[in-house]
This record gives structure tokens, C-alpha cells and sequence, in this order.
């Protein structure tokens, strides 16, 4: 008998086919919609292998739903989604997408870099209001990136093809991470800074870090004071990591320039959220590894790592180890 597999979101036909032959396969059907958690609870209560997105939480409420299950996959390369003692304590293959979503979204941190520094969507809603009058010397002018210094917290995958695409820019880059990166260091000459004096130095300070208890709230009211006042935060990591009601009063206050959101603590963010009354914040609904392509390959690796799982062989990109 085939094992079965849970998909809590509607994927094209075509990446889903072959896990057929493996798998009696159910799938969350609403294309938009994500699952409600109770219908998620209910769906999970057979099945062997679940099939996430970085916005069903699978914890320890979840695998007490699910006694037989043995993988699951995210369809993102962040985990924090995966509640990993309780998977560990009951042996549960978890694994992600890395790799191949890393230019796409340094792509992306950079769009809403340029974007925030450039005031673009603020320019663009002044043309379409009809606001453009006419060209003055100081309309919309906004901040420079090329030869500007850049701090990335997080020197991971992502936050490495940023600092390349930087140095294209001939910005400075400064990086703090848990560890030193010190071929990097020699190869691209990236500036290892305590946090500390990278939120001072940094003109744009990027937060690339993945979300754990170390990284929750690591930009709160203290560190957000440190940085210039003219300076920009980019987040495109998780919601949690920068404290958006520090965050607001800052920008607020005039304390910061302006900031560049991809991520927020809730997801969507209500409209009705204070960050969302201010001109000098740029948003987007998460969508750093948005293109085609790289979903497509995303997709594609949980779906070999399924594949594997069924067929008992190795299951690579694990998370769980
Ligand atoms: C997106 O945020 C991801 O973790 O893939
Ligand atoms: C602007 O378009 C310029 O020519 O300076």
C-alpha cells in the first residue's frame, strides 16, 4: 500500500505528478487560500509525509495529530516554521530548499534596497495621482547606494550574494555573523564589525539572518538607536528579528531614514498596521524568492527529497540532523 502524502497548498499538476507513484497523495485544493490549521489538523492524522510552506507552523500540537508521520518538507529554505526538538524526538525526516533560491532573493534584497533608497514605489504612486506638476531640483530625492557602506547581519548564502552585488555597487561591506568568514574576508574584502559598530558605521544595514531564540528581537529599540539617522534597515530575513514597534517609533521619530520590509512579525501584515501609515516604508508580501524559476527548482527539491523518502533511499538537504 502507498504511504501517504498531505500537500497544504494547491502546486501545478506537473511538479505533483510524479510523487503519484509513490504516494497516495492528498492536497490542500484552494489555489490562494492557505489551510486553516484545524483542517491542516485533520488532514495530517494518516498520513506519513507532509509537504509545507514556510506558513504552516508544524509543532508539537501538530505531530500529536500525526502519529505516523516520517517527513516533512518545506517549501522554503528558513525551517523556523519546523518546531525542531519535536521532530527530532520522534525521528521525523525534515528537510528545506536551500541553495537554489539564493541569487533570486539576494535579487530581491537588493530590488527593495534600490527601491527604499530611490523612494520608487513613493514616486511611482506620485505619478499615477497625478501629483507631478512638473521637475524641481529636490522632488523625491533620495539616498545614494553606489560607493555607500552596507552591514549585513548574516553572512549566510544569501547574505553573501548581497554583499557581492554590493560590491558591484563599490559599496563598503561590512557583515557581522556568528561566525567570522574570513575566506570571504581575503577574497572580497568584506569587513567583519561587532553588531555594535556595524548598526553605527552602516549606512544600509540588511538583516539576512535566519530566525532562531539568538535572532528574535536582535533589532529592538536599543540597536535601532545606534544607527545613523539617515540610515536605512533592509529586512528580507523574518518578521521577528527586527521589533516593529521599536521600528516604527524610530522612523517615526525621524531616528532613521527609512526601511525596506520583505518579512513581518505576522504574516500578511494587518493594513490597519501602524509601519503601513509611513511614506519612508517600502513593503512587499514576502517575496524574496519569487521568480518562476526558482520556484519551480524549489519545489523540485521536495519533491526529490519525497521521492527518496519513499524509495528509502538517501534524503538530502536535511534540516533535522
Ligand atoms: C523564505 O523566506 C524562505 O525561507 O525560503
Ligand atoms: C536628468 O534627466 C538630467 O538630464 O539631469
Amino acid at each position: 500500500m502507498k504511504k501517504k502524502l498531505f500537500i497544504t497548498r494547491k502546486l501545478p499538476a506537473h511538479i505533483v505528478e510524479p510523487l503519484h507513484s509513490y504516494f497516495d497523495v492528498a492536497e490542500w485544493s484552494e489555489e490562494e487560500a492557505v489551510i486553516p490549521r484545524e483542517k491542516l489538523l485533520a488532514a495530517v492524522k494518516d498520513c506519513h509525509a507532509l509537504w509545507v510552506t514556510l506558513a504552516d507552523q508544524v509543532d508539537a500540537e501538530l505531530l500529536a495529530h500525526a502519529p505516523n508521520l516520517q517527513i516533512v518538507s518545506t517549501l522554503s529554505v528558513g525551517f523556523n516554521n519546523i518546531d525542531m526538538e519535536a521532530v527530532r524526538s520522534r525521528g521525523i525526516i525534515a528537510t528545506n530548499t536551500p541553495d537554489v533560491l539564493t541569487e533570486t532573493t539576494a535579487d530581491l534584497v537588493f530590488a527593495l534596497l534600490l527601491a527604499t533608497a530611490r523612494r520608487i514605489p513613493e514616486a511611482e504612486r506620485y505619478l499615477r495621482e497625478g501629483k507631478w506638476q512638473g521637475w524641481y531640483p529636490l522632488q523625491l530625492v533620495g539616498k545614494d547606494v553606489g560607493g555607500a557602506t552596507i552591514g549585513i547581519i548574516g553572512l549566510g548564502r544569501i547574505g553573501q550574494a548581497v554583499a557581492r552585488r554590493a560590491s558591484g555597487f563599490n559599496m563598503k561591506v561590512l557583515y557581522h555573523n556568528r561566525s567570522r568568514k574570513l575566506v570571504e574576508e581575503q577574497q572580497y574584502g568584506f569587513h567583519y564589525k561587532t553588531l555594535e559598530d556595524l548598526l553605527q558605521e552602516s549606512d544600509f544595514v540588511v538583516v539576512m539572518a535566519p530566525f532562531s531564540k539568538e535572532t528574535e528581537g536582535l533589532i529592538a529599540e536599543r540597536q535601532l538607536a545606534l544607527m545613523k539617522k539617515d540610515a536605512v534597515l533592509i529586512n528580507a530575513a523574518r518578521g521577528g528579528i527586527v521589533d516593529e514597534v521599536a521600528l516604527y517609533q524610530a522612523l517615526k521619530d525621524g531616528k532613521l531614514w527609512a526601511a525596506g520590509l520583505d518579512v513581518f512579525e505576522q504574516e500578511p501584515i494587518a493594513l490597519s498596521h501602524p509601519l503601513l501609515t509611513l511614506p519612508n516604508v517600502v513593503v512587499l508580501p514576502h517575496i524574496g524568492s519569487a521568480s518562476l524559476q526558482t520556484r519551480t527548482a524549489m519545489m523540485k527539491l521536495n519533491v526529490a527529497a519525497l521521492v527518496a523518502y519513499a524509495k528509502g533511499e538517501t534524503v538530502l538537504n536535511r534540516v533535522d540532523s
